[in-house]
């Protein structure tokens, strides 16, 4: 049985706690047995905030105000969150100003925060004030019974990373999502030896939930939907039993299953990305590209951006969409189909002619 925390409940929230009142919210709770040594516990999952500044300390209003919301929301959370995922592109050009005004918009956070590392952050200096200000690129650590990864899945070969004029030119060109002088990201080979490394020392029975940026699996490469040794990642951690990744860049819903491993994706608090055409849309339906907050209604803040929530109760996950201009979604691993659902869209039918 699956319970959500309702939009009017973290609204609820919210104006309790300005009255001075007590929160009660409910978060996700998945009723099934948890594997020996784990408890029951949920994370929250902030990403994609594109903190960017216009000059000095001004910066773009509204994206501040995405990552506020959801900093302000996750506070609220009760129970509380074990701690809060980042999941990579606080800044949008890598700028030293835009990661500190991220940080300072994260800082009043509650809880622990660790950071997965995204392309907007990475390609100006190739993550150095990242290592040194906020995180490693790549690290593991297990919390009540799970073996948790974040991987630096935005790499891409070093020919590529080294044939610019300058550091601003080589951003620039992979801050646009459909610019054709980009490269497809990768994990690489060091790192997928640190990560078999890593991997031999936990029991095949032990759930892993693996925390990269762009999808370990490869969804459209055009837009660098896409990591181009996901086989290989994917084959590191086939003998597990239970493996999820979650992932953000893609800006949008996503979830899938291959073999064992439940694949998940973030919305961001910046902006929307329209689907790709992979998705089987129709030439003619495909929004114009590069232009940063894509929308119907650009009256509408909010619209398909957000947060979410995670549920670690069985070792497999169920994801809780705060949509703050949309109904909330759950996404949760069917015991039954084993596979991930969308508890309330997965098995809509949608007419031909709406095809997205
Ligand atoms: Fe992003
Ligand atoms: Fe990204």
């Amino acid at each position: 049985m699956v319970k959500t925390l309702s939009r009017r409940a973290l609204v609820k929230g919210a104006s309790a706690l300005a009255a001075g009142g007590v929160l009660d919210m409910t978060l996700v709770k998945l009723a099934f047995g948890a594997p020996s040594g784990a408890g029951d516990f949920t994370f929250a999952y902030i990403s994609d905030s594109h903190i960017q500044q216009i000059e000095g300390g001004k910066f773009v209003r509204n994206w501040d105000r995405g990552l506020k919301r959801a900093v302000a929301e996750a506070n609220l959370l009760n129970p509380k969150p074990d701690f809060v995922m980042f999941g990579g592109d606080l800044a949008q050009l890598g700028k030293k100003e835009e990661l500190d005004h991220g940080l300072d918009l994260l800082s009043p956070l509650r809880y622990d925060v660790k950071y997965v590392l995204g392309e907007h952050d990475y390609y100006l200096d190739l993550g150095e004030y990242w290592a040194d200000k906020i995180s490693k690129h790549y690290y593991s650590w297990d919390h009540k019974g799970v073996h948790f990864i974040v991987l630096n899945s935005i790499i891409v070969d070093e020919a590529w990373t080294n044939k610019w004029a300058t550091p601003m030119e080589r951003m620039l060109v992979m801050a646009g999502l459909d610019d054709p002088r980009g490269s497809p990201f990768m994990v690489g080979e060091k790192q997928r030896q640190w990560l078999a490394a890593d991997l031999a020392k936990v029991p095949k029975s032990t759930p892993v939930v693996v925390f990269s940026h762009s999808p370990l699996q490869k969804i459209f490469k055009n837009w660098n939907f896409w990591t181009d040794d996901a086989e290989e990642v994917q084959a590191l951690l086939k003998p597990f039993s239970k493996v999820t990744v979650i992932y953000g860049h893609v800006h949008q819903i996503q979830y899938n299953q291959i073999g064992a491993i439940s694949f998940h994706s973030v919305m961001a608090t910046a902006w929307p990305w329209p689907y790709p055409e992979t998705y089987a849309q129709e030439g003619s339906l495909l929004p114009v590209m590069t232009v940063p907050m894509n929308r119907a209604d650009p009256f509408h803040e909010r619209d398909a951006t957000g947060w979410q929530f995670v549920d670690v109760h069985t070792g497999n996950v169920a994801l809780s969409y705060s949509l703050p201009d949309n109904s909330p979604r759950v996404v949760a691993y069917d015991e039954k189909l084993k596979r991930p659902r969308d508890l309330q869209y997965s098995e809509r039918t949608i007419p031909p002619h709406m095809h997205y």
